[in-house]
């Protein structure tokens, strides 16, 4: 594999050995081998056009801690600002740094990125997928049960990380209920690049699910670049918040995640969040060390 782009890119092989480096990675750290140098004088560059804390410090620690360096790039700072078109910002950049992190609001805008340069291109969340997140999160969730056959149920917007989860969720045996209110379902173009369609239900009713589940998920209902919808959004998202009382069901070793960050009162409350099942600082903190697997897997 040259980018990650999409998890639809990758194989479940691929995908396991991304967990298997990762469990390494973090072993060695726990043992105190802090720093790692597989990628010793490798430069990666990380292009943000939207706000961010985990994914810009996950990478840029990781680097740090793998023997080689990061550069942010903020939009404002680039000549993409002023017009430069990604072809050449993908080129000049291919001949400095050894790989690129972009997160953007199309696409295809990191597609071009991959398409232009011949150095890795690494998705850091579009409007449609968040591949790191969500291999991190597949990596969180089998520290603690198995993968395959487990019941997943995402509850709220059809959105980046919803996305992700699917295509996941296929790749690696999952059985995964995506709750979303009727507008927003996740993409159609989507879900039909869902394999085993046997595994993967769709509705618009939460209740029905929490009691079987072993894991519940969700995600903010405005996720950034969507804000002036917020009005129309809070109120088509009512009755699918994550609260105490939707779990009242749930099984009495359910897990429940969150990417963050959290609008707390919105999509989940403190209570929840905050509560013994909640695994969200786990996930956040594995960010770490699957985000150096897929670094040291592209940028050997
Ligand atoms: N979950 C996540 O990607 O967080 P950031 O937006 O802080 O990077
Ligand atoms: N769906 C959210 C995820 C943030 C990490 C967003 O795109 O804003």
């Amino acid at each position: 594999m040259k980018d990650l782009l999409s998890i639809a890119d990758l194989t479940k092989e691929e995908i396991l050995r991304l967990f298997a480096l990762a469990k390494e990675l973090k072993e060695r750290k726990k043992r105190g081998e802090k720093i790692v140098p597989l990628l010793f004088g490798k430069v990666l560059g990380m292009l943000f056009r939207k706000p961010s804390t985990r994914t810009r410090i996950s990478f840029e620690v990781g680097m740090f801690e793998l023997g080689g360096r990061a550069i942010f790039l903020s939009e404002e700072d680039l000549q993409l600002s002023r017009g430069e078109i990604i072809s050449d910002t993908a080129k000049v950049l291919s001949s400095y740094l050894d790989g690129i992190l972009v997160r953007t609001f199309a696409q295809k805008e990191v597609e071009d990125f991959a398409k232009y340069s011949n150095i890795p291109v690494i998705n850091g969340l579009s409007d449609i997928y968040h591949p790191c997140q969500v291999l991190s999160d597949y990596y969180t969730i089998s520290e603690r049960k198995a993968l395959q056959n487990l019941k997943l149920t995402y509850i709220g917007d059809g959105n980046n990380v919803c996305h992700s989860l699917i295509l996941g969720a296929d790749k690696l045996g999952v059985r995964l209920a995506v709750i979303t209110p009727k507008e927003y379902r996740p993409k159609k173009e989507i879900i039909s690049k869902v394999k085993n369609k046997k595994n993967l239900i769709l509705s618009h009713q939460p209740e029905d699910f929490i009691k079987d589940s072993d894991v519940v998920y969700t995600d903010t209902w405005i996720s950034m670049g969507v804000e002036n919808e917020r009005e129309e959004r809070l109120i088509a998202f009512d009755g699918y918040q994550l609260n105490k009382k939707l779990l009242e069901k749930a099984k009495k070793d359910l897990l429940v995640m969150h990417c963050l960050p959290v609008h707390r009162g919105e999509e989940i409350t403190d209570e929840v969040i905050d509560g013994p099942s909640s695994i969200v600082l786990e996930q956040a903190a594995n960010r770490l060390h699957l985000q150096k697997a897929i670094l040291a897997t592209l940028l050997k």
